[in-house]
């Protein structure tokens, strides 16, 4: 019998557990930061040095962190599942964790890009990226994020996976940033669904939707112990 698919879709809240700052939260990224300072192309064209820095400090905590119990448990369920992981977050503790089918929607802080040309990308293994470093055209090199203002190009590719679900998990996501938050609306009606996050959420529009109110390394486990219930 062929593997049911499960996609799991994950939010800073994931990583969480593993030191790295959510964005929306008390204490969070966003409190500390203005996004139109750091997280826009127009910051990027003002001061690239203090965008460039604020990215180098996170690919620095990301280098330090670890996959935490969630990550690793998700990565375990590819023994019974077609799985497949669409994140927004840009680090790279699915990976690590042992996840193989991962699709970034809002870029990889371990890679940069040409400034020039958004197809030059190249993978990094160090944490800091020096103004003066160029791509091979000869342009700055940027992080490889999705700023706000720009277009999310794996949207497309996150839609054809999220239509093929037979079961959908949300994890640690605000539900906050668009078009990335759209995606249950593509979630067939008839796939079951769960939500593990310790915040409030009003989806009662969400048909077939579970919420597990935890944070995400007990949220997992309550999930997989839910799962016995379920006739694959
Ligand atoms: P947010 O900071 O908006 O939301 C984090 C979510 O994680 C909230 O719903 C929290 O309740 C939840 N949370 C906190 N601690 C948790 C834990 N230990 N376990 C599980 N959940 C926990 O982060 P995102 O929704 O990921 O984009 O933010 C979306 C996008 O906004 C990011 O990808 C980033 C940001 O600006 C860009 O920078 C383009």
């Amino acid at each position: 019998m062929s593997k049911k698919n499960l996609v799991i879709f994950s939010g800073a809240g994931v990583s969480a557990e593993s030191g790295l700052k959510t964005f929306r939260d008390a204490g969070g990224l966003w409190e500390e930061f203005k996004i139109e300072d750091v997280a826009t192309p127009e910051a990027w064209a003002k001061d690239p040095a203090l965008v460039n820095n604020f990215y180098n400090l996170r690919r620095k905590q990301v280098m330090e962190a670890l996959p935490n119990e969630a990550h690793k448990i998700i990565a375990t369920l590819s023994n019974t599942f077609n799985i497949k992981i669409i994140t927004q977050n840009i680090d790279d503790l699915h990976e690590r964790a042992g996840s193989k089918d991962v699709l970034h929607l809002h870029g990889e802080i371990m890679k940069v890009r040409s400034s020039v040309d958004e197809k030059l990308i190249s993978k990094l293994n160090k944490w800091e990226v020096k103004m003066g470093d160029r791509c091979e055209k000869g342009s700055q090199l940027r992080p490889h994020i999705v700023w706000f203002g720009e277009m999310v190009p794996e949207m497309d590719n996150a839609i054809l996976i999220a239509e093929k679900a037979d079961l959908f998990v949300v994890i640690g996501t605000s539900l906050n940033v668009y078009p990335a938050a759209g995606i249950l609306n593509y979630v067939p009606q008839t796939a079951l669904k769960w939500l593990i996050d310790p915040g409030e959420f009003n989806l009662d529009y969400v048909a077939n939707l579970k919420h597990i109110k935890a944070v995400a390394s007990e949220g997992m486990k309550i999930f997989k112990e839910q799962l016995q219930a379920v006739k694959l």
